[in-house]
């Protein structure tokens, strides 16, 4: 068995000597070029004049390039086409690429890139959502979900209110990177990315190619985190295009700063709430407006946007909503994925409800969010008119507040709040439901492509990418399940649009639910030829012919595997197949509103205990406790490490990650300098995780669940732990309603406002 086993990462030792290979490290033959890309340093306007001379006559500069040199599309978006590679005439955002510089060397790139002498015509640039409402710039009409009809004011009890929630940088270890060869009639790209069939096809229509010219190689990504599913598409067509006119490699990787300046983030929002509830904190009426900022181009803006919506209901039912959705375009990087997907936003909209509920009521949080959860009909229906079958959050909250002595150390807190003015803690309790699949159906599929050479050595690829998360090893290990061969006898290789064609991105955290599956139908395939021939060459029965770990059983002997495979191949059996995959049951109508988005619900809670200095604002997480669902997890190991990162994740984005843009709309925070993220030491001193017992409902490969995503949501409870500890400040009777993220400065004006201090 090696399935439900913690094996480590296949590449734990690789990563951590530092002989793990990225993209950038690819070797590539001397002459190689490098390429950097001139930026707009004006976020609005039209360019008048562009002077390159001097870039062009710059050290080591080969050729520069601007829009008008390209040989065919200019567009890199990964949705309705409206992202140039190269500026056409209109400025869209400040760090927008303008032209792109071909040299001998990385640093010649760059350098030469600044030389230029662009005279742009300026505009007032919409930069904020305040901005972007005024000037009405939707991407599409306001959408609405509802369900029963929301009239918060028939009800008892009536709160209102508003949260900021604001974005976040991906961070990723290894930075955007791509090169590309030219080849005799086509290309092999090169790129860290998570969806290397997108790239495929935007390389192909930027040389005017079939998509079957074009191969697309993805080793691994130092991370991803949503931040490679479309914003990789610039650095690869751009290689491909200067591969393609010089006849040279070429290679492209963003510097830093140039990283967090040019590319997209997850997108900031502005909920409003009007919420009407029993004298009990029942939920009755809910009124959500969501204002996503988009950005400058509509990349995912649209199932982003969609998915905040999804899960403004997390794990509450609740009997009338209505959720209306503004996608606002701004002259800013256009926001794309972020692990979650703008699930996570919409979740906080309704965690900060139910936490200021219980302010209202005066009671704890943690019963109105019980009071409020899913249950047996008809409270098991969702905004989206899907119903909850597989419901685990009454069950899962109540162990972890259990283990996790939540109302105990609720208690203790609060008394010794009482005796200490400065330091004061806070505690909270948050779920998270996740939905898993892609809400556009077509994505929930995948291919797998299975070899056995000759000598019983297993060579497996399949769709999905690697980006620290574990998908390969995941992979890996049902591929030897299906064999009952251990672990190290199954060769993992490059993702390769050449092996496994027309691929989803690895999102949506359905990496190993549709890889995985993919790849146990292709070994399957090959291991029913296996036994058919081994029947009848045997003469046994097919029952009798058994795959064990000590070899293969026909009948009363046992032959080792390396055997079978070179009899099967003197008798000319195949052994290679490919396998595909499509997720069942589910369909969905994203204007209506209605269907069956998901497959199933990923479930978990997370008590999170903190402590606010109240003279400074400065913070820390004292104390977290997570109780996970992964159904039967296919590698605990690797599903704990994904809990832990996207607690984490979701802590820092909530707490310390700030993005700020001048008025501009240059990016101050563009550098670890500047930009915040969690470190180790960060990391909770107690930190518990533990995963739920109980297998998926839906039969997934082996009855896991996914792990990817839903982990980063649980980091809310941080959030909610804060405003505990800062309602503790003065009488209590002011709400503190904390915006994300909740730096020191916003947690000092907030104290100072439960204070009736004035700042
Ligand atoms: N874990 C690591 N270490 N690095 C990453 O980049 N990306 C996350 C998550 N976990 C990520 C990660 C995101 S955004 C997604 S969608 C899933 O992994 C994708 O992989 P999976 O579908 O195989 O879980
Ligand atoms: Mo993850 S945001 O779906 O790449």
């Amino acid at each position: 068995m090696t399935i439900h086993k913690p094996n480590p990462h296949d590449s734990a030792p690789l990563h951590v000597t530092g002989r793990a290979r990225y993209t950038d490290d690819t070797p590539l033959p001397a002459g190689t070029l490098h390429l950097a890309f001139g930026l707009s340093e004006i976020a609005a306007g039209q360019i008048t004049e562009m002077d390159l001379a001097a870039v062009r006559a710059a050290r080591g500069v080969r050729t520069v390039l601007a829009a008008e040199d390209l040989p065919f599309a200019n567009d890199v978006s990964p949705s309705i086409g409206d992202e140039p590679l190269l500026a056409t005439g209109e400025i869209h955002y400040l760090g927008q690429p303008l032209f792109l510089v071909i040299a001998d060397s990385h640093l010649n790139a760059r350098k030469a890139a600044r030389k230029a002498e662009v005279t742009i015509t300026e505009r007032p640039a919409i930069l904020t959502l305040d901005d972007a409402l005024k000037a009405e710039t939707h991407f599409e009409s306001p959408l609405t979900y509802q369900r029963g009809t929301p009239e918060p004011q028939s009800s008892p009890h009536q709160i209102e209110g508003q949260i900021e929630i604001g974005g976040q940088e991906h961070f990723y270890l290894e930075g955007q990177a791509a090169a590309a060869e030219p080849q005799e009639d086509g290309m092999i790209v090169h790129a860290s990315t998570q969806h290397p069939t997108e790239i495929q096809h935007k390389v192909a229509d930027a040389l005017g190619l079939p998509y079957a010219n074009i191969r697309v190689v993805t080793r691994r990504m130092g991370g991803g985190f949503g931040g490679k599913e479309s914003q990789g598409n610039a650095l690869a067509v751009a290689c491909a295009i200067a591969a393609h006119l010089t006849g040279r490699p070429c290679k492209m990787r963003y510097d830093r700063d140039d990283d967090f300046i040019i590319t997209g983030k997850r997108h900031d929002l502005r909920i409003t709430y009007t919420a009407g509830f029993t004298a009990e904190g029942q939920i009755e009426h809910l009124q959500f407006t969501q204002y996503v900022r988009c950005g400058w181009a509509l990349d995912l803006s649209l199932p982003v946007s969609d998915r905040a919506m999804l899960h403004a209901d997390n794990a509450y039912y609740i009997p009338n909503i209505a959720i209306t959705s503004h996608r606002l375009r701004t002259n800013t990087q256009s926001n794309t994925a972020f692990r979650g997907f703008g699930g996570p936003q919409g979740m906080v909209g309704i965690e900060r409800v139910m936490d200021h509920i219980a302010h209202h009521l005066g009671r704890d949080p943690l019963e109105i969010r019980q009071a409020n959860l899913y249950g047996p009909a008809p409270r098991n229906i969702t905004p989206y008119h899907m119903e909850v079958t597989d419901n685990i959050a009454p069950e899962l909250i109540q162990s972890l507040a259990e283990s996790a002595e939540y109302t105990a150390r609720r208690a203790e807190i609060e008394a010794s709040n009482a005796k200490n003015p400065v330091i004061k803690r806070g505690i909270a309790l948050t779920p998270v439901k996740f939905g898993i699949s892609f809400t556009l159906t077509h994505l929930n599929q995948a291919g797998a492509l299975v070899h056995i050479y000759a000598d019983g050595s297993i060579h497996l690829n399949h769709g999905g990418t690697e980006m620290g998360q574990g998908l390969n090893t995941k992979v890996a290990q049902v591929a030897a399940e299906v064999f009952a061969q251990p672990l190290d006898a199954i060769k993992i290789t490059a993702t390769d649009t050449g092996k496994v064609p027309n691929t989803s991105a690895t999102a949506a955290s359905s990496g190993s639910d549709l890889n995985g599956m993919a790849c146990k139908a292709a070994c399957e395939t090959i291991k029913q030829r296996l036994t058919d021939f081994a029947a009848e060459h045997w003469q046994q029965p097919t029952a009798n012919i058994l795959f064990t770990p000590e070899g293969v059983q026909i009948g009363s002997e046992t032959l080792s595997f390396t055997d079978l495979i070179k009899t099967a191949y003197m008798h000319r059996i195949s052994l290679s197949s490919t396998g595909f995959y499509a997720t069942p049951k589910i369909n969905w109508d994203r204007i209506q509103g209605k269907g069956r988005p998901f497959f199933y619900f990923a479930y978990g809670a997370a008590v999170t205990e903190v402590a606010i200095d109240t003279l400074t604002g400065e913070n820390r997480i004292l104390r977290a406790d997570i109780l996970h669902d992964c159904g039967t997890s296919l590698n605990p190991a690797i599903d704990i490490g994904q809990i832990e990162g996207g607690y984490v994740q979701g802590a820092g984005w909530l707490t310390m990650e700030e993005l700020v843009w001048d008025a501009k709309g240059a990016l101050k925070t563009h550098a670890p300098s500047t930009y915040k993220i969690p470190a180790a030491s960060d990391r909770p001193e107690f930190f518990n995780i533990a995963l739920w017992e109980g297998e998926n409902r839906e039969d997934t490969i082996y009855r896991s669940k996914a792990v990817g995503e839903p982990p980063l949501m649980l980091g809310i409870s941080t959030l909610m732990a804060l405003s505990h500890a800062i309602s503790q400040c003065g009488d209590g009777s002011t709400y503190p309603d904390l915006d994300a993220p909740a730096t020191p400065e916003r947690i000092l004006l907030a104290v100072g406002a439960q204070r009736s201090e004035i700042w």
